[in-house]
């Protein structure tokens, strides 16, 4: 609720000037969405306003406030009401996109699933699937060949997934040409389009994308169709599964948690869905970010590399879960990627009920979008913030006068709503990184263009092409 402090109301807070009607619609170049913020946020402060058409959107940087916001869901915050909408027009009713008892029902399946429990008993198929990354990347070691990396992570990503949550082994990643991945990867350019768009065109006509969309869809549908299909079939023959599911979607088809209502078919769709896209691109491409500054970065590569031999020896492959734990530097590195490039940049969210924020007044129904990556990069936040430097992660104090605000980084987002794979994805980054640094070197290729950002829901890199040199055996 607004306090009798607040002083100021939404138009007292500057922000970049528009045009009438479309406000600043002509200014927001989608794929550099974050960028463009960010740079509002240089010039009008922590806390500003856009307005998305007609409709004003309050932007927050200040990493306090974010905390405070994330923290107060799903009372006071939700996820952007476009969002629910737009997310059920692609048929996806999964937990991310889910509100109210539909969200926690969901919500404690999900974190379920994706417990410590689980990711003991799936180590060993998490082990399998990375072997396979490693032929792949072997096979090109020996052509010589360029490697998109971010491609064959998405492989791995959605391989560890389905094996994962739904008990089925995909294996794209000893497959060739059309895989699933080709199609997922249709669906957050179109997500980031219209969750940012001012009506809902697509209800009306359809563009080239809109139609492309449609295709995977059908595609997607007829893959998520099988998983169930298979997964009742396994429930059918051993009943004694429903008691004890070995997987969410088992746990979604057989017995609902605590009493919870049942799942519609919908909804098992929906949460298949939501849980290969959370999963896919955003472990993909930290781990693409990851090999990105180990090119630019050799001595980091090297100490990852004397890390990674002491820990896995010359299996090159971790041998039991607890040993990630002993992965220090490589972790201090996948936190300084994920300072330095969050997949993530930007939280879209709402307010529930008319509420304050930083002093000012903000009415229920108020787009927010949090800026994740903004904070990372203030010196006041962290010293010599536009600089990779893995170290600043080990230290058990921060040195004195170097500032280090872990409130200002939030990677996997926090509170109630908080990513429940990040455990998921830190054994994976782990496992994988293990892998990569004892066998190969990594190194750009001869034709390398700059890697940039883009931003399509998630933020990714684009011409990450990498050379991949096996290393003599120890
Ligand atoms: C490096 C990898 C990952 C990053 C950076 C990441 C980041 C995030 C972020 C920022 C959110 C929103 C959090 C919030 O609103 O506070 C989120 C939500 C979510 N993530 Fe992740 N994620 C990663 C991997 C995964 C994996 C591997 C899975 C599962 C296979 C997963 C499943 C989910 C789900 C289901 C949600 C929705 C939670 C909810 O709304 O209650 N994520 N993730």
């Amino acid at each position: 609720m607004a306090s009798a402090a607040t002083t100021r109301t939404l138009t007292d807070l500057s922000g970049p000037k528009g045009l009438p009607l479309l406000g600043n619609l002509l200014q927001l170049d989608l794929k550099q969405l974050h960028r463009v913020l960010e740079r509002w946020s240089d010039e009008f402060g922590t806390l500003y306003k856009f307005e998305l058409g007609r409709r004003p959107v309050v932007v927050v940087t200040d990493p306090e406030l974010n905390q405070t916001i994330l923290r107060n869901r799903p009372k006071l915050y939700r996820r952007l009401g476009t969002i629910e909408p737009v997310f059920k027009d692609m048929g996806i009713t999964g937990v991310f996109s889910a509100e109210g008892e539909d969200w926690k029902r969901q919500r404690r399946m999900t974190a379920h699933a994706l417990d410590a429990q689980h990711l003991r008993q799936f180590f060993p198929t998490l082990i399998k699937v990375t072997q396979r990354l490693r032929n792949r990347w072997n096979t090109a070691a020996a052509r010589e060949s360029a490697v998109d990396v971010q491609q064959d992570l998405m492989r791995y990503t959605v391989d560890v997934t389905t094996n994962l949550a739904f008990g089925y082994d995909m294996n794209t990643l000893e497959k060739a040409g059309d895989v699933i991945q080709e199609h997922l990867e249709k669906i957050f350019p179109l997500i980031n389009r219209r969750i940012n768009a001012v009506f809902p065109y697509w209800r009306h006509f359809k563009l080239p994308a809109d139609r492309a969309l449609d295709q995977s869809l059908v595609a997607i549908r007829e893959t998520i169709t099988g998983f169930v299909t298979r997964g009742r079939a396994r429930l059918a023959a051993h009943p004694e599964l429903a008691a004890h599911p070995t997987n969410l979607l088992e746990a979604m088809l057989a017995a609902p948690l605590e009493g919870d209502a049942a799942f519609t078919d919908e909804e098992i769709y929906g949460n298949v869905l939501t849980m290969l896209l959370a999963g896919e691109d955003t472990t993909a491409n930290t781990m693409a970010w990851m090999i990105h500054f180990m090119i630019e970065h050799p001595e980091a590569q090297a100490r990852m590399r004397a890390e990674a031999g002491a820990v896995v020896g010359s299996a090159g492959m971790l041998s039991q879960l607890a040993d990630a734990e002993r992965l220090n530097y490589i972790e201090a590195v996948t936190n300084e990627t994920m300072r330095l490039k969050p997949v993530a940049p930007i939280l879209f969210l709402e307010s529930n009920e008319d509420v304050e924020i930083g002093g000012v007044a903000v009415p229920k129904g108020t787009a927010l979008f949090l800026l994740t990556l903004h904070g990372g990069l203030q010196d006041i936040h962290f010293g010599a913030a536009d600089q990779f430097r893995p170290e600043r992660w080990l230290a058990t104090a921060p040195a004195a006068g170097c500032p280090h605000n872990a409130k200002a980084f939030i990677p996997f987002g926090t509170g109630p709503r908080f990513c429940p794979g990040r455990q998921l994805a830190m054994v994976e980054i782990k496992t994988v990184m293990a892998m990569l640094c004892t066998e190969f070197e990594v190194a750009k290729t001869e034709h390398s263009q700059p890697v940039t950002e883009v931003f399509s829901f998630t933020m990714m890199p684009e011409n990450l092409l990498v050379r991949f040199q096996r290393r003599p055996a120890a």
